[in-house]
C-alpha cells in the first residue's frame, strides 16, 4: 500500500520511520518532508495548503492513504476537501479540527458539557480586556484566539504584562485574532494525554510531559517543545479514568451532537491540580516531540492502525506497548525561539552510530545535493529509550555530543521531574 504523509517535521519523520517497519507499506511519500525522510521515503516538494496540487498528486501516484501531521491544514479543512475525492485521509474534519482551531469553541464546549477547565472570559476588543485586567487577581492567562503556533499566550503576573498581551495580540502580532480569552491560572503539573479514534470509538495512545520553556528549569519563552518523556509520571488508572469520563468522552459526545465525529489523534493538554484533571487546550493531531518520544514505544504495528481507523474498525486492534521508557531532547539552532541563523550545515549525522533503542529524527533540516543544512529553530530530536529516565536522557545527550553541531543549544535538564540528579 502507498501512504503519504503531509507535514515536514520531527513527528512526520517519526510517523515515517514507524510506517516504514510495516510489511503492509510499499512505499511512502512525504508532502514536502525534510532530509530524514527523503532517506526514508519520497520527497514531494509541494505547498501543502494547495490542497488541489496535493490532490492531484496523491491521484496520480494512487496513494491510498493520507496521513496529515500538522493541525494547519486540518484547520482549514484538507480532510474535508480530500474525502470529497474519495481520498482516504487520517486526520479529524474542519469541524472537529476546532478543537485546536478555536480556543472559545472548545472553552464553550467544556462549559456546556461541563468538562473541568480553568474559568475563562472572552473579549471582544481592548478596553473591555484592560477594564477587566485591573480588577483581577494574579497571575492570570491571556490567550490569542486561533492557531498561533503555541506563540499566543501570555502567563502574567500583574496589569502591566496583561495589558500589553492584549495589545499584543489585537494588534495582529499573532494572525487576525478577532477575541482573547482571559483564563485563571491553574497551578499544577501539566501532561499530555492521547488518544487515537476511528469516529466510532477510540483508543488510548500514550501519555507524555512536554517542556514547553527555552531554558532549563522550564523559564525563558514559550517554545513549540524542547523535549519530552513517556510515559508521565501521573499516568495511572484512577487518573486514566478521570480524564476519560470527564474529559474525553463529553468532548466525543459534543462532536456527536454536532453531527461529526473525531477521527485522527487527539491529544489533550492537561493541567492536574491535586490529583484532578483540567483541560488546558486540545490539539487535534499528534504533539511534537511526544510524537517522537511516544512511537519507539509502540510494538503494535502502526500501519494496522492507521488503516483500521480509515477503515472504521479500530475495536478489533489491540494496542501494545513497551515496558520501557522513552525521553526525546530537541536540538534547536542557537537564537531560536527568536531570531536564528538556517542553512548551517550539518556534518558527520550519518556517521553516528545508534544502538536499537536509540533514534535520531530530523525535524528543520533539508538536503542540498548529499548534504544537509539546518532549515528550522528545532532542527533534530534525540530519542533513547531505557527501563530508566535517567539513562534515556545521558543516552540522548551522549548522541548530541557526538554529533558535536557547534550552531546547536539544548536543554540538558529535560525529564527532570523524573529525574533525581
Ligand atoms: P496552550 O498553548 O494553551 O497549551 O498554553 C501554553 C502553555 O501555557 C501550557 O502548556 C501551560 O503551561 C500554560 N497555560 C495555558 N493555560 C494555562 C492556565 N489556565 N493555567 C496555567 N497555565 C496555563
Ligand atoms: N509539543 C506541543 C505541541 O505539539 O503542541
Amino acid at each position: 500500500m502507498k501512504v503519504g504523509i503531509i507535514g515536514s517535521g520531527g513527528r512526520e519523520h517519526s510517523l515515517c520511520l514507524s510506517l516504514k517497519k510495516s510489511e503492509k507499506i510499499s512505499e511512502i511519500f512525504c508532502i514536502p518532508g525534510n532530509a530524514g525522510t527523503n532517506l526514508i521515503a519520497k520527497n514531494v516538494d509541494l505547498d501543502v495548503e494547495n490542497f488541489e496540487k496535493v490532490k492531484d498528486f496523491i491521484i496520480k501516484n494512487k496513494i491510498e492513504i493520507v496521513i496529515v501531521g500538522p493541525e494547519k491544514p486540518l484547520v482549514n479543512g484538507i480532510t474535508d476537501y480530500l474525502v470529497k475525492y474519495d481520498i482516504k485521509v487520517f486526520g479529524p474534519n474542519k469541524i472537529a479540527s476546532q478543537l485546536e482551531g478555536s480556543k472559545i469553541f472548545t472553552k464553550k464546549m467544556c462549559e456546556k458539557y461541563k468538562i473541568p477547565t480553568a474559568k475563562f472570559g472572552i473579549f471582544k476588543n481592548i478596553s473591555d480586556s484592560k477594564k477587566f485586567l485591573k480588577n483581577c487577581h494574579y497571575p492570570i492567562v491571556v490567550k490569542a484566539d486561533g492557531l498561533a503556533a503555541g506563540k499566543g499566550v501570555f502567563i502574567c503576573d500583574n496589569f502591566e504584562q496583561s495589558s500589553s498581551a492584549v495589545s499584543e495580540i489585537f494588534n495582529g502580532k499573532f494572525g487576525d485574532a478577532q477575541n482573547v480569552l482571559i483564563e485563571e491560572f491553574l497551578k499544577g503539573e501539566e501532561m499530555s494525554f492521547f488518544i487515537i479514534s476511528d469516529g466510532k470509538s477510540y483508543k488510548k495512545f500514550g501519555t507524555a510531559q512536554d517542556h514547553k520553556r527555552v531554558l532549563e528549569g522550564d523559564k525563558g519563552k514559550n517554545t513549540g517543545g524542547m523535549g519530552a518523556y513517556s510515559p508521565s509520571k501521573h499516568e495511572n488508572k484512577n487518573l486514566d479514568e478521570k480524564i476519560l469520563d470527564r474529559i474525553i468522552k463529553p468532548t466525543l459526545k459534543a462532536l456527536k451532537d454536532l453531527d461529526t465525529s473525531f477521527q485522527g489523534f487527539l491529544y489533550a493538554g492537561l493541567m492536574i491540580v491535586k490529583g484532578e484533571p483540567f483541560l488546558i487546550e486540545y490539539n487535534v493531531r499528534m504533539g511534537d516531540p511526544e510524537c517522537q518520544t511516544i512511537l519507539p514505544r509502540l510494538n503494535t504495528d502502526l500501519a494496522n492502525i492507521i488503516v483500521s481507523c480509515v477503515n472504521q474498525n479500530l475495536d478489533k486492534i489491540d494496542i501494545e506497548w513497551d515496558y520501557n521508557k522513552s525521553l526525546c531532547i530537541v536540538l534547536c539552532a542557537k537564537g531560536y525561539p527568536e531570531q536564528y541563523e538556517k542553512e548551517i550545515e550539518i556534518k558527520n549525522l550519518s556517521e553516528i552510530k545508534k544502538n536499537a533503542d536509540e533514534y535520531i529524527f530530523h525535524a528543520g533540516t533539508k538536503n542540498n545535493g548529499k548534504k544537509i543544512f539546518s532549515n528550522g529553530g528545532r532542527v533534530l530530536n534525540f530519542v533513547a529509550k531505557s527501563s530508566e529516565f535517567k539513562e534515556c536522557r545521558d543516552k540522548a545527550i551522549s548522541l548530541i555530543k557526538r554529533l558535536n553541531w557547534s550552531n546547536g543549544f539544548f536543554r540538558k535538564d529535560i525529564g527532570y521531574k523524573v529525574i533525581d540528579s
